[in-house]
C-alpha cells in the first residue's frame, strides 16, 4: 500500500527537522505566502475544503471551527495548541514534536493569524522533559527568523508564542481544564455549555483550541490547497493519520497512514503480526476510550466514520493489541483505574461512577463477585454514561463496557472459579507500556 506522509514528509527514520532542513523542504513557505497576503477568510476556506479534521479525539471539523472563531463570536484572542496527550496508548504528538517540531509551530502561527489570535500557548505536561527542550528550541530559533514576534515576518503582525508546561493530569488535555491551568487554576473541566472555548475561552476570551497534530496539517494544506489534502486518506476523513501502535505486536511504533488504511494492514503489515506466535484477542482502536474490537472487525478502515459505525471510534488513532493470553478482566480493571485516577472528583457521577466500576472490577478479578455484581456493573455503565462534565466518565463506560459484552464468558468465568481462570501470561501485559 503506497504511504504518503504528509506530517513526516521528509524526516529521516528516527530522526528529525531542524529549522534549516524544514525550510528546505519547503516549511514556512505557508506563512511567507499568507501572512499579510491572504485573508483570513480565503484560509479558513481552504481549510474547510480539505475536510481536515480534528486529532485530538472527537474528529470535529477544524474549518467549522475556525469559522465559528472567524465568525459571529468576536476577535479570538488566543490560540492554544493542545499537546497534553495523556489517553494510554497514544504518543503520536510527543513523536512529532520531537521528529518535526516546525511544522506545529508553523501550524501554530498559520492558526493564530488566521483567527487574529495575538497570544499563542502551546500545552505539553511538565513530564515531557525532551519534547519540551526540543520544542523550545525550535520555537527559538523560528523566533529569531522572524517567523513571530511583535513584528512577524516585517508585516506589521504581533503575534507571542509561548509553552505552557502543564500538570501530568489526564485530565488536564481536556480543552477546558486545559484553560484552567494556563490560568493558573487546578485542571477541571468547565461545563459546556456554556463554557465553549471559541466562546468563553482563556481569561473569559474567545480562544482557539486544536490539538498539535491537526495544527501540524495546516501549513501542507495551505501549501499545495485543500483540495490536494482532500483527495488523501477517505471522503469524509481526509489526510493520513499518527497511529501510535502498542502492545502485542512485533513492530510497536508510531506510523503515519492514510486515514481508512484497514486495521488489519496496521497490525498484520506494519506491526509485522502479533508477537511470540500467539493470537490476537482484542484491540482498542482509538486509546482505551474506544471500544474494543476483535478478529472479525479486522477489515474496518482505520477512519473516523467507519469505527463509528461499527460501535467503536478513532479517538487518538492509539491502536492498542492484546493478545490471546490477556486477562480482558484484568486489562479493564487497569484501564478502570487510571480513569478512577484521572477523574478531577467535581461531578459525582464520574467520581462515583468511575470508583464503582473499578470496586466492581477487583471484586471480580479477585474472585469475590457474585452474579449480581456483574448485573450491577451493567446498571452503573447506563447510570454514568454522559452525565459528566467532560467525556471522561463516558470514557471510563467504553473502555469496560466493550470487554463485557464481548467478553462475558471470562467474566462469568471469573465469578465461578471465584478469581482469574485463565494461566497467569508468560510476560507482563503491556497495557499501559506508555
Ligand atoms: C479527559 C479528556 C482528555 C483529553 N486529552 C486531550 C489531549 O491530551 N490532547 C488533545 O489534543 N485533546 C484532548 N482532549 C480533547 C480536547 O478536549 C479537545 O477536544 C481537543 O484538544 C480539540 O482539538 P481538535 O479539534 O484539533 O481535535 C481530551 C478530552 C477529554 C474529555
Amino acid at each position: 500500500m503506497a504511504v504518503t506522509p504528509i506530517l513526516l514528509e521528509g524526516v529521516p527514520d528516527g530522526g528529525s527537522l531542524d529549522l534549516a532542513a524544514y525550510e528546505r523542504l519547503g516549511g514556512y513557505e505557508a506563512l511567507r505566502k499568507s501572512v499579510g497576503i491572504a485573508a483570513p477568510a480565503q484560509i479558513v476556506e481552504e481549510i474547510k475544503r480539505s475536510g481536515l479534521r480534528g486529532r485530538g479525539g472527537a474528529g470535529f471539523s477544524t474549518g467549522k471551527k475556525w469559522d465559528m472563531a472567524l465568525g459571529k463570536q468576536g476577535k479570538v484572542k488566543y490560540v492554544c495548541c493542545n499537546a497534553s496527550e495523556g489517553e494510554p496508548g497514544t504518543l503520536k504528538d510527543r513523536f512529532l514534536i520531537k521528529a518535526n517540531p516546525h511544522l506545529i509551530i508553523e501550524g501554530v502561527i498559520l492558526a493564530s493569524y488566521t483567527v487574529g489570535a495575538d497570544e499563542a500557548y502551546i500545552f505539553l505536561k511538565a513530564k515531557f522533559e525532551e519534547e519540551y527542550r526540543v520544542l523550545a528550541g525550535a520555537l527559538e530559533a523560528a523566533g529569531h527568523k522572524g517567523y513571530w514576534g511583535p513584528d512577524a515576518l516585517g508585516r506589521g503582525i504581533s503575534l507571542n508564542v509561548q509553552i505552557f508546561r502543564g500538570p501530568d493530569a489526564y485530565i488536564a488535555g481536556e480543552e477546558t481544564a486545559m484553560l484552567e491551568s494556563i490560568e493558573g487554576r487546578p485542571p477541571r473541566p468547565r461545563q459546556k455549555p456554556p463554557y465553549y472555548p471559541i466562546q468563553y475561552g482563556l481569561y473569559g476570551l474567545p480562544t482557539l483550541v486544536n490539538n498539535a497534530e491537526t495544527l501540524a496539517n495546516v501549513p501542507k494544506i495551505i501549501l499545495r490547497g485543500g483540495e490536494w489534502f482532500s483527495r488523501v486518506g477517505q471522503p469524509t476523513s481526509p489526510g493520513t493519520m499518527l497511529f501510535s501502535l502498542t502492545g502485542a505486536v512485533k513492530r510497536p511504533g508510531v506510523y503515519e497512514l492514510p486515514l481508512g488504511t484497514p486495521l488489519r494492514h496496521l497490525i498484520d503489515e506494519v506491526g509485522g503480526g502479533i508477537a511470540h506466535g500467539r493470537r490476537l484477542k482484542a484491540v482498542f482502536p482509538g486509546g482505551p476510550s474506544q471500544t474494543v474490537l476483535v478478529e472479525k472487525d479486522l477489515d474496518v478502515p482505520l477512519d473516523f466514520d467507519a469505527l463509528k459505525n461499527i460501535g467503536s471510534g478513532l479517538g487518538t488513532a492509539g491502536v492498542m493489541v492484546y493478545d490471546e493470553q490477556t486477562c480482558m478482566v484484568r486489562l479493564a480493571l487497569e484501564f478502570s483505574r487510571f480513569y478512577q485516577d484521572g477523574s478531577c472528583g467535581q461531578c459525582p457521577p464520574c467520581e462515583l461512577g468511575t470508583s464503582n466500576i473499578t470496586k466492581l472490577l477487583v471484586k471480580l478479578e479477585e474472585g469475590q463477585a457474585v452474579q449480581k455484581d456483574l448485573d450491577f456493573l451493567v446498571q452503573v455503565f447506563g447510570l454514568v454514561r454522559g452525565r459528566g462534565y467532560c467525556d471522561l466518565v463516558s470514557s471510563a463506560v467504553r473502555s469496560v463496557e466493550g470487554t463485557v459484552k464481548l467478553f462475558r464468558d471470562e467474566y462469568e468465568a471469573h465469578i465461578r472459579h471465584q478469581g482469574c481462570p485463565l494461566p497467569k501470561p508468560e510476560s507482563a501485559p503491556k497495557a499501559l507500556r506508555v
